[in-house]
């Protein structure tokens, strides 16, 4: 399965001193693999940049490991172990409500009885348009086909149904479209000879029995159910089941959504297991429009949407451990593993004791939104961009060569829905330290974003001399306020745009205490997101209603399943990123970056003069490896009507943006009108601001991706790292500079 010769990944992205992180390793190779442990300074493989700087670390750590293949295996489904928790059985009906998304693949098994060795005993499918029965005599796998002819529809609700009976070894597969509630019989009946019924220990929805699970199903399946007679010609979904004697089971899919259980309504309890995490609280057949949130109908949110390609964690044994020391310096590090000429690298933040900080400066570490992203097969990648991969030498693996290994929330499912849910539990190519996102750029521009992006901040930060501390996401969303308590500043990196409700109330409260904040980037605090309330690492985003958006979820399916909130985006949720940040999305282009002007108050009024000390350009970031610029790719604007503070001043604006910007499309009304009320062309701008709060907090945003890309530039002999320098000598010591914060 796995066709990368060395490649691995980490059972979580952070921790803190006395946590455990296990690496996975997958090595095709015979001989064993050295692992060893690097801090990450700059992950920028630019020949022209600052160059990429990994530095030993003297710890105990890895050493020689024996290669073993290790394989995965993608396709979400249902298992329901019936192993000695019903009756012998003889004769069965099983029936399941669909939605297919693919119903010409072939070979979909929506529900399969399966014996002890992982044979398929009895399975009800979707076979190239028909609905079909594959029925195991001893060894001869038989196919009996309901209605040739007339094919079963993409996107439309159908109960479809198999039994057996084994009083004259019969199988019978029927369905019913659900808009043709009358109308001829849709079912076959076929002799099969004896099948051993009674052999099953376990069902499959949404798959066939086999080692793995195969014949994957695309779409929803809603209501699965059981029963130990042959319910010949009849559609058992309106059979009278309470009143049954013998066995019988159906399982409500509305039930735990935010679980990976899924629980049987009837008297057995059948409670199984989803794996490959499957989209859930989807609409059912019987949706009527009239609800919008699966909490207040969930009788309509019946349904599951099952994927041939869902893969998350892929769960990999663990290959050796380490354990974050006391002492060891928070900072981006990786193991470092390599074999025959290849290597590779599985990235991992170590962060201080919780309340303890070791810096002055917090560097927020955007994990989530990275895990979000993880992955992504962009939809320009293009085979000549392995040309500058290989002359750099670069990370080589890209996602759109090797979609196999699972793709981002930014990608859709093979069926053409969109990909909701994210886990770095898997090899994330685009995590790794030298990985490119943009390979066929210009100038000086090295196409980096998100984690190498961010390290030209961590970089800039160790040139400089200023000590900083990294918490990531997933610290602020577990501890809330105690991670961040202790930090003078806090600042985030290029891109923070995914959000919980707890990390937003942390950074909040963080201000509302008088803590200095700093947003470096751009199209931050965005999306709202879930985390699987099992602690499994996986995320949820909804990509409903509007903004930039990478696919478009389903009407009645925008409440998040994990928690039940409306997910989308932060602004429609009374929380804009303006309030936090000063600033939030306007406009979005090419991978291009520009230039801000200063306002002339600014230079000169003491309440901002101080941040442009060093300055003499009237214009300043018209430089950088992010774009060429130091405002681009995603500008943020201040706007009080969307929070912004009523103090912020806009310090400088950018402008001079390339033909490719346009406005986001939440602020779009018609193609020449706008919500803000400004011209189209107006909203093309990144604000640079600074607000000091009633609590004594300040705030420095400067509303660009690619602002980060610019502090290097010119050995960081620079203004955009002169105008960073002045606030944070500002923000880390109130009385006199504490450390030598440079020109
Ligand atoms: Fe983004």
């Amino acid at each position: 399965m796995s066709v990368i010769p060395l490649l691995g990944y980490s059972d979580r992205l952070s921790g803190r001193p006395g946590d455990q992180i296990a690496f996975k390793v997958s090595s095709l190779a015979q001989a064993p693999y050295h692992a060893s442990l690097v801090r990450v300074i700059c992950a920028d493989p630019n020949p022209a940049g600052p160059g990429f700087q990994l530095e030993d670390v003297d710890l105990p750590f890895g050493g020689e490991f024996p290669s073993r293949s290790q394989p995965f295996f993608p396709g979400s489904h249902a298992v329901v172990r019936v192993d000695g928790r019903i009756p012998p059985i003889a004769s069965l009906t099983i029936a399941a409500t669909i939605w297919p998304t693919t119903p010409e693949k072939p070979g979909q098994g929506i529900f399969s009885c399966g014996d002890k060795d992982g044979n398929p005993i009895l399975s009800l499918c979707l076979d190239r348009g028909t609905v079909t029965a594959v029925s195991r005599s001893s060894s001869e796998r038989q196919t009996v086909t309901a209605c040739l002819g007339r094919p079963i529809k993409a996107r439309q609700w159908y109960r479809v149904w198999a039994n057996y009976d084994a009083g004259n070894g019969t199988v019978t597969v029927g369905y019913r479209a659900f808009d043709a509630p009358t109308g001829p019989p849709n079912f076959t009946v076929a002799a099969v000879g004896s099948v051993p019924i009674a052999d099953t220990v376990r069902f499959i929805f949404a798959g066939e029995d086999g080692d793995p699970v195969c014949g994957h199903f695309n779409g929803k399946i809603e209501a699965p159910s059981f029963i130990d007679i042959p319910v010949d010609e009849v559609d058992s979904h309106e059979y009278d089941f309470e009143h049954h004697q013998g066995a019988w089971g159906r399982w409500d899919f509305a039930r735990d959504t935010g679980s990976t259980r899924i629980v049987d309504a009837g008297p057995l309890g059948l409670h199984g297991d989803v794996v490959n995490m499957p989209a859930r609280a989807m609409t059912g057949s019987g949706w009527t429009g009239e609800e919008m949130s699966w909490k207040h109908a969930p009788e309509q949110y019946g349904a599951i949407h099952f994927h041939d390609d869902d893969i998350y964690d892929f769960g990999w044994e663990t290959d050796f451990t380490f354990t974050i020391p006391e002492g060891m310096r928070s900072g981006l590090y990786a193991a470092r593993i390599r074999c025959g000429g290849h290597e590779d690298l599985m990235p991992f933040y170590v962060c201080p004791p919780r309340g303890k900080a070791t810096a002055d400066l917090c560097v927020l570490a955007s994990t989530f939104t990275y895990t979000i992203y993880g992955n992504h097969a962009r939809p320009n990648f293009h085979p000549s961009w392995l040309d500058r991969i290989s002359a750099w030498n670069a990370y080589p693996w890209n996602p759109a060569v090797h979609p196999e290994y699972g793709l981002s929330t930014y990608n859709f499912h093979t069926d053409g829905s969109g990909i909701c849910h994210a886990s770095h539990k898997r090899p994330l190519f685009s995590l790794r330290p030298g990985y490119i996102t943009f390979g066929a750029t210009e100038g000086d521009c090295s196409g980096l974003r998100h984690l190498q992006a961010d390290t030209h901040l961590y970089a800039w930060l160790e040139k400089r001399g200023i000590p900083f501390d990294i918490i990531t996401d997933q610290e602020l969303h577990d501890d809330g306020i105690e991670a961040i308590r202790g930090y003078r500043a806090v600042t985030t990196g290029s891109h923070p745009e995914y959000h919980t409700p707890r990390t937003l109330d942390a950074l909040r409260q963080y201000r509302e205490r008088g803590g200095h904040f700093m947003y470096l980037g751009g199209n931050g605090f965005y999306w709202r997101i879930a985390v699987h309330p099992e602690g499994n690492g996986t995320l949820e985003i909804r990509r409903n209603e509007g903004g930039i958006r990478a696919w478009a979820a389903e009407p009645g399916e925008y409440f998040q399943a994990f928690d039940g909130g409306y997910g989308g985006l932060w602004r429609r949720n009374n929380r804009p990123p303006q309030q936090l940040a000063g600033v939030g999305f306007s406009a979005q282009g090419n991978f291009h970056g520009s230039y801000y002007r200063i306002d002339p108050d600014a230079r000169v009024n003491p309440e901002t003069a101080w941040i442009f000390e060093g300055v003499e350009r009237e214009t300043v970031g018209d430089f950088g490896f992010s774009g060429n610029g130091a405002a681009g790719f995603e500008l943020d604007r201040a706007d009080h009507r969307l929070g912004t503070p009523e103090n912020t001043r806009v310090i400088a604006r950018s402008e001079n943006h390339h033909e490719s910007f346009i406005p986001v499309p939440e602020e779009l009304l018609t193609h020449i009108t706008t919500w803000s009320g400004e011209p189209v062309e107006k909203l093309v701008r990144a604000d640079m601001v600074y607000q000091r709060s009633d609590s004594g907090s300040q705030l420095f945003s400067t509303g660009s991706i690619t602002f980060c890309g610019s502090l290097l530039y010119n050995d960081a002999d620079n203004d955009i790292s002169r105008i960073v320098a002045n606030v944070l000598r500002r923000f880390l010591s109130p009385e006199a500079p504490k450390w030598n914060l440079g020109p």
